[in-house]
C-alpha cells in the first residue's frame, strides 16, 4: 500500500512494459489515476474494466506537456516514458537517433517537472519518480542512452536539493535489463533486438513495479533516494557475469 497522503498519481508511457504494470498496482489503491502514453489503444481498453484517466499525448510537444498538465493536481508523478534508440553509443547512432531520443528521454522529464512540480510545492505534498537505468549510474557502450540517463541521475540528485525543505519527495529508479519492448525501440535490427533481451534471466515489469511502489509506501519523513536493480545474473554493466549453472553449487 502507498503512502495515504497522496490522492493521484500520473504515470507517463503508461501503455507498455514497466509504466504498464506500475499502472496496473494503482488500481488497488484509493487513488485519482492519469495514465499518459502517445498511443492510448491499449489503454482505452483496460478502462472498460478500470476506473482511471487517459491522457493522450506525444511527449515530444511541448506545448501540450504544459496545457494539459500544469493544471492538474498531482501528488505522485511517474516519468517513465523513454526510448532506447542510440543505445549502440554514438558512433552508430544517426543524428536523429540522438535528437529524438534526448527529446524524450531528458527534454520531456524536465517540462513535465516543471509543469507540475510547482503545484505540489504549493499544496506542501508530492512524490516525484524518475526512471533512471543501471546504464546512467555505470558506464556501458552507451554514451547516447547512457549519457541521457545519467542526465537522469543527476536531475534527480540536483532536484532532491532544490525541493529540500518543500515536503516533496524525489525517488530515482535505475533498472537492469527487464523484459519489455525496449529492446525493439534500441535496435533497428530484429536479431540485435533479440540479442540484447537474452543470455540471462531478465527482470520483468513487475520487479521494477516492485521498486516503485515500495518508495511511495514510506512515511512521509523518509525519502527513498535510488533503488538499483539489476537482474540475479547481471553484472551492473549489463552484461551476464554468473553462468546460468554455477559451477560450485550446482
Ligand atoms: N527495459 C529495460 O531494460 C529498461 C532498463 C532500464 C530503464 N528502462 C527505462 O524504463 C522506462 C520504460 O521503458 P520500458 O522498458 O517499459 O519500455 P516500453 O515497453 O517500450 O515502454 C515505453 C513506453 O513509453 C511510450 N512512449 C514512447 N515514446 C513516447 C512519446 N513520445 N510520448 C509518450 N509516450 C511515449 C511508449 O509508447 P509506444 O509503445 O507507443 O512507443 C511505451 O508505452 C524507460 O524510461 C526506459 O528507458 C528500461
Amino acid at each position: 500500500m502507498i503512502n495515504k497522503i497522496y490522492k493521484s498519481v500520473l504515470i507517463t508511457g503508461a501503455s507498455s512494459g514497466i509504466g504498464l504494470e506500475t499502472l496496473k498496482r494503482f488500481f488497488k489503491e484509493n487513488i485519482i489515476i492519469y495514465a499518459l502514453d502517445k498511443d492510448v489503444s491499449k489503454l482505452e481498453k483496460l478502462q472498460r474494466k478500470h476506473k482511471f484517466n487517459i491522457i493522450q499525448m506525444n511527449l515530444f510537444d511541448t506545448d501540450e506537456i504544459y496545457n494539459k498538465l500544469s493544471n492538474l493536481k498531482i501528488d505522485i508523478i511517474i516519468c517513465n516514458a523513454g526510448i532506447g534508440r542510440g543505445a549502440e553509443g554514438i558512433l552508430k547512432a544517426s543524428r536523429e537517433d540522438i535528437e529524438v531520443s534526448t527529446k524524450l528521454n531528458v527534454e520531456s522529464y524536465l517540462h513535465t517537472l516543471k509543469a507540475i512540480v510547482p503545484g505540489m510545492i504549493k499544496r506542501r505534498k508530492g512524490h516525484v519518480v524518475l526512471m533512471g537505468s543501471l546504464a546512467g549510474l555505470y558506464p556501458q557502450i552507451s554514451s547516447v542512452y547512457g549519457g541521457q540517463k545519467g542526465a537522469i541521475h543527476r536531475i534527480a540528485q540536483s532536484l532532491r536539493i532544490e525541493l529540500s525543505g518543500s515536503r516533496v519527495k524525489v525517488s530515482e529508479i535505475c533498472p537492469g535489463r527487464t523484459k519489455t519492448n525496449f529492446g525493439k525501440s534500441a535496435f533497428k535490427n530484429k536479431d540485435k533486438a533479440k540479442k540484447f533481451m537474452s543470455g540471462f534471466t531478465l527482470l520483468e515489469p513487475r520487479d521494477i513495479a516492485d521498486a516503485i511502489m515500495f518508495s511511495l509506501s514510506v512515511r512521509w519523513r523518509s525519502n527513498i533516494s535510488t533503488i538499483e536493480i539489476s537482474g540475479t545474473e547481471q553484472s551492473p554493466g549489463g552484461v551476464p557475469i554468473i553462468p546460468v549453472k554455477d559451477p560450485i553449487l550446482s
